[in-house]
């Protein structure tokens, strides 16, 4: 599977985005400023610019990155122009986020919406599962199984149904990501699956998409 097209994808990973020293120091900020949030929008949010010069600056470059991966364009943009004139009402933030045996609903999110996912551990090892796409054809992709600790992930919120369901048990560290969203007071257009178990709620999910494909084929 070819992964660095967007356009094409919807999503694509950016492969050895940093390096296990930069990994290290992200765990020990969110460790030591206790920012780790769990499943869903709990958790603290940490606001742009932000206090630490560290987050800030990767904040700023995945940013970057994620324009780059949507907009070819848009690479010798200005970036705090951009800010300012396309996202002028809105805060910007950024979290941790901790998963170990924990999962988050199917949904869809407003049509603009891009994730950019560091991954600061390792799937397969320190935990499995992980966030998991829909398509049109009603096949998942677990878009974590493609990615390894220290690569970006960006991907569209609008362009798939999407949850996360992650296992690790008690004795390992589970699913560690720095998270950058994209819009996020824009709630025009989202889809939540929220009633029952996961496995309904997926189910709910997917007759959603048959129901809408067949309308939009009419
Ligand atoms: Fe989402």
């Amino acid at each position: 599977m070819q992964l660095d097209n967007f356009k094409k994808n919807h999503f694509c990973v950016i492969k050895n985005y940093i390096e296990n020293e930069e990994i290290n120091k992200l765990l020990k900020i969110a460790e030591t400023n206790n920012l780790y949030g769990g499943s869903g929008p709990s958790g603290p949010h940490i606001l742009y610019p932000s206090d630490s010069s560290v987050l800030n600056t990767l904040f700023r470059n995945i940013s970057k990155s994620r324009l780059k991966a949507i907009d070819e364009k848009k690479e010798e943009f200005n970036l705090d122009e951009y800010f300012i004139q396309t996202y002028s009402k809105q805060r910007y933030w950024s979290r941790f986020m901790k998963y170990n045996d924990q999962e988050f609903f199917p949904h869809r999110d407003a049509k603009e919406e891009v994730m950019a996912i560091l991954f600061l551990t390792q799937y397969g090892k320190d935990y499995s599962g992980g966030l998991k796409i829909i398509n049109n054809d009603l096949t998942e992709i677990n878009l974590d199984s493609l990615c390894n600790k220290g690569d970006l992930l960006i991907v569209s919120g609008g362009a798939f149904i999407h949850y996360v369901n992650v296992h690790s048990g008690p004795e390992n560290i589970g699913r560690i990501t720095y998270f950058v969203n994209s819009h996020p007071l824009d709630t025009k257009g989202v889809v939540s699956f929220t009633e029952g178990t996961l496995a309904n709620r997926i189910l709910m999910a997917k007759q959603y998409l048959k129901e809408s494909i067949k309308k939009s084929v009419k």
